[in-house]
């Protein structure tokens, strides 16, 4: 099992029958979905999920892990969620598979937050760009609000077609460097204040707890707010 894997395995563990559960989206987050699907078919998991993105979305039909809505269910048991970037407080940055606006509202409505990464995530401060949705109508005037933020705002470009990165919402993703981000709650709040912003990648005070894989096992790291 390689790093991604056993952090992943371990938060599954924590899924028990009848449970809501949220699921993220991205490269961590197939090995937990895969584990996922183990669970049903041999354990006889009985349990509903609320899929992050269409690419999550697909791979849970294929796999035969059951899922529902919003609409059906508003409240999350367990929100299991990949990172790009985790600092020692535990804040996120998100959105590197331009789906953290989804993957935001369902970890708010969470009672539990687990968050899946190996180790080379885990940094002092965040400090990588900082992945903005934002309008196609207002995409010019958000990306001048961020400069006035003193970040350095790049259009995400799709690698398989021409022009822009389209979110499953239809909107754009600019990735803005900040350099290390000294107050993540506030630039969080900052970036969404902008007229155009649909949500921004950082996760501030959010996670309830964070597994990492790491080449000695898994090491959970718990939040000491207490809020
Ligand atoms: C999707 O938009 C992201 O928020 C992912 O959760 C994040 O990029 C982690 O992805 P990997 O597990 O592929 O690193």
């Amino acid at each position: 099992m390689n790093l991604k894997e056993i952090a992943a395995a371990s938060a599954v563990k924590l899924i028990k029958d009848g449970q809501i559960i949220g699921l993220g989206t991205g490269s961590t987050m197939r090995y937990a979905l895969k584990e996922i699907a183990r669970r049903i078919y041999e354990d006889e998991l009985e349990i509903l999920c609320v899929p992050s993105s269409l690419d999550t979305q697909f791979l849970a039909v294929e796999s035969g892990i059951p899922l529902t809505t919003f609409e059906e269910h508003q409240s999350i048991d367990i929100d299991i969620d990949g990172a790009d970037e985790v600092d020692r407080d535990l804040n996120l940055i998100k959105g590197g598979g331009a789906a953290h606006t989804r993957e935001k509202i369902i970890a708010r409505h969470a009672k539990r937050f687990v968050v899946i990464v190996d180790e080379s995530k885990v940094k002092n401060k965040l400090s990588m760009p900082v992945p903005v949705e934002v309008l196609p109508f207002a995409w010019k005037v958000a990306e001048s609000e961020l400069k006035k933020l003193k970040g350095i705002p790049k259009l995400r470009k799709a690698e398989s077609k021409a022009g822009p990165v389209i979110t499953d919402n239809g909107n754009f993703v600019l990735d803005v460097d900040f350099g290390e981000i000294r107050n993540p709650k506030k630039l969080e709040e900052e970036i969404n204040a902008i007229a155009g912003v649909i949500e921004n990648g950082i996760f501030a005070g959010m996670a309830s707890e964070v597994h990492v894989g790491t080449k000695k096992g898994v090491i959970v790291k718990r939040c000491t707010r207490s809020e």
